[in-house]
């Protein structure tokens, strides 16, 4: 079977998972951003913070927090992640936050980045933060119902790595959920019970 048509499956992640997700982290960063960002985001030192940060995912379980990785060919592809919303955002603009959601560029297209929103938000009120330069991931959000509400920040680190802030309304959920247009359920099916306690502690010195 090419890979191209090659199934895919969800699973919630456990510890043993944290090195691999860290690796397609930093590995989907450096797809996405290479040309945006230095050297010093793809390299060793962050591997190790993003070992950190999904040590710190994977061992707290927290509140209404969701994630769920992908697997393809017995490979980890990608993963999602969103609970309570932990930007310093005041007020948010919705009682949840896509975190992030990474696949990895091999995969693009295959269903499985609709699955994992599906398992980590369905079609619930949410917000998220994306890079200013980032047409796929932007489009793939504007499918999914979110819409960008004119708040942008820049990067501390990288003052010209621009995000722009995405939100899913009630309105919009309710909408695009009545309609089944903008909803589009992949082939995959979600496995396993979604963790559901404890606060997602992901502030830290990079984006997501
Ligand atoms: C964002 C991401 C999860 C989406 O998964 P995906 O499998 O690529 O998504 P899909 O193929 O289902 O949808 C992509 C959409 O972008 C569109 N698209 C593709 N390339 C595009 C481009 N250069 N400009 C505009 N739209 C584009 C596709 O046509 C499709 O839209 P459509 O279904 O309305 O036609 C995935 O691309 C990814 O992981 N990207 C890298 C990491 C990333 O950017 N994560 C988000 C950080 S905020």
């Amino acid at each position: 079977m090419r890979t191209a048509d090659a199934p895919f499956s969800l699973r919630v992640p456990h510890a043993d998972d944290v090195e691999v997700l860290a690796r397609v982290h930093v590995q989907a960063w450096r797809e996405t951003y290479a040309d945006q960002l230095p050297e010093e985001f793809f390299g060793e030192s962050a591997l190790e913070f993003r070992r950190g940060v999904w040590r710190r995912v994977l061992s707290h379980a927290a509140p209404a927090s969701r994630t769920v990785l992908a697997e393809r060919g017995g490979q980890v592809v990608g993963f999602a992640h969103a609970g309570l919303p932990a930007s310093p955002e005041q007020p948010p603009p919705a009682d949840r936050e896509l975190f992030m959601i990474y696949l990895l560029e091999a995969h693009h297209g295959c269903g499985a980045a609709q699955a994992m929103l599906d398992a980590v938000l369905g079609v619930e009120p949410a917000f998220l933060w994306v890079a200013a330069i980032n047409p796929r991931a932007q489009a793939f959000y504007l499918r999914n119902g979110f819409e960008f509400d004119g708040i942008e920040k820049a990067d501390d680190r990288v003052p010209t790595f621009m995000e722009r802030r995405m939100v899913r309304t009630p309105d919009d959920s309710q909408r695009h959920n009545h309609h089944g247009r903008m909803i589009r359920r992949a082939a995959g099916a979600a496995t396993g019970a979604f963790p559901s306690d404890a606060r997602a502690e992901l502030r830290n010195d990079w984006p997501e």
